[in-house]
């Protein structure tokens, strides 16, 4: 694949200042859109998408669906002002199972599209997710939860794939006949992929499956309202409890169109972005409930929040940042506790507030690159362990010469560092923002609406 040319965010820093000021609408969520597009394998004939987000995740998906077969094509939907971009999917073309390497190496996300295919064709090839020695562990559960469902998972070192088929297995669990068998699945972690992938998986199997401790986030809610609009025996999504009657192999026919919940990482970012830069800001076409554990952090330090059927507004935020009380003891959490994906940006927050905090990843180990940036900026920030750090606010953020450029190491700690650099005095450079670009659709198209100058440059 051609390497992306290198760009690079240009900000000026607000020193501070709420001078920010406006409207963002909220796109589809990245998070959601993903499995829906992996969700169309289960379909015979073509399906339709709505409001899916244009970020690098969602093209870098629909290539590899490409590359396997499928017809990928983005067309117009409803006429004048309501004409809207559709994402269109016929998988009937389908005619390879090996899953790109080099593409799906980029994205994680690409091991959901593993379940619908194992349960369709009756076999897959994956990638080992960043080469053979750590394949084993970030797909774990997938693994095993196949297994359970008769399928014979090997891990071919030489090609680095996992080769996974839904034969008879060693234990001869299988259905013996290509066909997944339902069966009762426990998750010794709870996890986003590995429930709705094993959830997708199980809509054609043979008999019922059980998933049990599974994850409850909304863009797992969302896909499979449509696959039951569209046929799909499920209940209990939402819960820790999913049970689902395979169809036996039939496929689902596309009866309906799926549509993408607002992004709730994206308008937690506004979120607190407004609370710190802004003194109004209008963010729509948001779900504000699926953001309960952001609102309610916000609100509690002092930030004039005013909830919308689908609106958050921030008004009359003139205060000091330094007024807002500091969130002393801070947990992420699985869907609806606080998300990891919004960790860095609340840290970043938090280095302006007053008071000393303590910032639990409980999800992830050591997703914390980001610290030293923060701290290149002059934020007090202190690593305990892979796990926690401490920060002590306010500090006030400003370039240091000879210090170089700010880096956006994955989707979110991007989102961080740009937010940081508007809090700061001075000019600043963000590098490495094909990684923002996989999650937040045209930022700083965003950001300058609302008063920030920003400029994207090539490097
Ligand atoms: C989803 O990733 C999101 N990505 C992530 O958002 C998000 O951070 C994560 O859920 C947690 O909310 C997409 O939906 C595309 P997990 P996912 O399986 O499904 C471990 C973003 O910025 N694990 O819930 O991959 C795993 O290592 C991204 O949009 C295993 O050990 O997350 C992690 O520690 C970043 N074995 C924990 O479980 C497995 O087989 C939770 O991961 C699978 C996961």
């Amino acid at each position: 694949m051609a390497t992306a040319q290198k760009e690079a965010f240009i900000i000026e820093g607000l020193a501070g200042e709420k001078k920010l000021s406006g409207t963002v609408r909220i796109h589809g969520a990245k998070n959601a859109a993903l499995k829906a597009i992996a969700a169309s394998v289960l379909f015979a004939g073509p399906v339709r998408l709505e409001n899916v987000p244009k970020t690098a995740d969602i093209e870098t998906l629909s290539k590899i669906l490409r590359k396997l077969g499928a017809k990928v094509e983005w067309k117009k939907g409803g006429t004048g002002k309501d004409a809207v971009d559709l994402l269109e999917i016929d998988t009937t073309t389908m005619n390879s199972i090996e899953i790109d390497a080099e593409l799906a190496g980029s994205m994680r996300a690409s091991v959901v599209l593993t379940g619908p295919m194992l349960a369709r064709f009756g076999k897959v090839t994956f990638p080992a997710p960043g080469g053979c020695v750590i394949g084993t562990r970030p797909i774990d559960l997938f693994l095993s939860g196949y297994e359970k469902m008769g399928a014979m998972a090997v891990l071919d070192e030489a090609a680095c794939v996992h080769r996974i088929e839904a034969y008879k297995n060693a234990k001869g669990t299988g259905t013996g006949k290509g066909l997944l068998a339902g069966t009762e699945i426990f998750f010794n972690k709870v996890s986003v992929g590995g429930t709705e992938t094993l959830m997708m998986a199980a809509v054609l199997a043979e008999g019922t499956t059980v998933l049990k401790n599974c994850a409850m986030e909304p863009e797992i809610v969302n896909v499979a309202e449509w696959l039951i609009a569209c046929g799909a025996k499920i209940t209990g999504v939402g819960t820790p409890v999913i049970t689902i009657e395979g169809t036996g192999g039939e496929l689902l026919k596309p009866t309906h169109f799926y549509t993408t919940i607002p992004d709730r990482i994206e308008t937690g970012s506004f979120l607190i972005l407004g609370a710190l830069l802004a003194r109004d800001l209008t963010i729509e076409n948001c779900r504000p409930d699926h953001v309960e554990s952001v609102v309610s952090l916000l609100t509690e330090a002092g930030v004039p929040i005013k909830i919308g059927a689908s609106t958050i507004t921030i008004s009359g935020n003139t205060a000091a940042n330094s007024s807002f009380k500091t969130i002393a003891d801070l947990r992420t959490h699985e869907y609806p506790g606080f998300p990891t994906d919004l960790q860095p940006v609340i840290v970043a927050y938090l280095t302006q507030v007053t008071g000393e905090s303590k910032i639990f990843e409980t999800i992830y180990e050591g997703r914390f690159k980001y610290v030293e940036d923060l701290k290149k900026l002059g934020a007090s920030i202190t690593i305990m362990n892979p796990r926690e750090i401490e920060v002590k606010g306010p500090t006030p953020l400003r370039h240091l010469p000879g210090e170089g450029d700010l880096t956006a190491y994955d989707i979110r700690a991007g989102f961080a560092v740009v937010m940081a650099a508007l809090s700061g005095s001075g000019t600043f450079k963000v590098i490495n923002i094909h990684l923002i670009d996989r999650g937040y659709e045209k930022l700083e198209a965003q950001l300058s609406s609302l008063g920030a100058q920003i400029k994207r440059v090539v490097v």
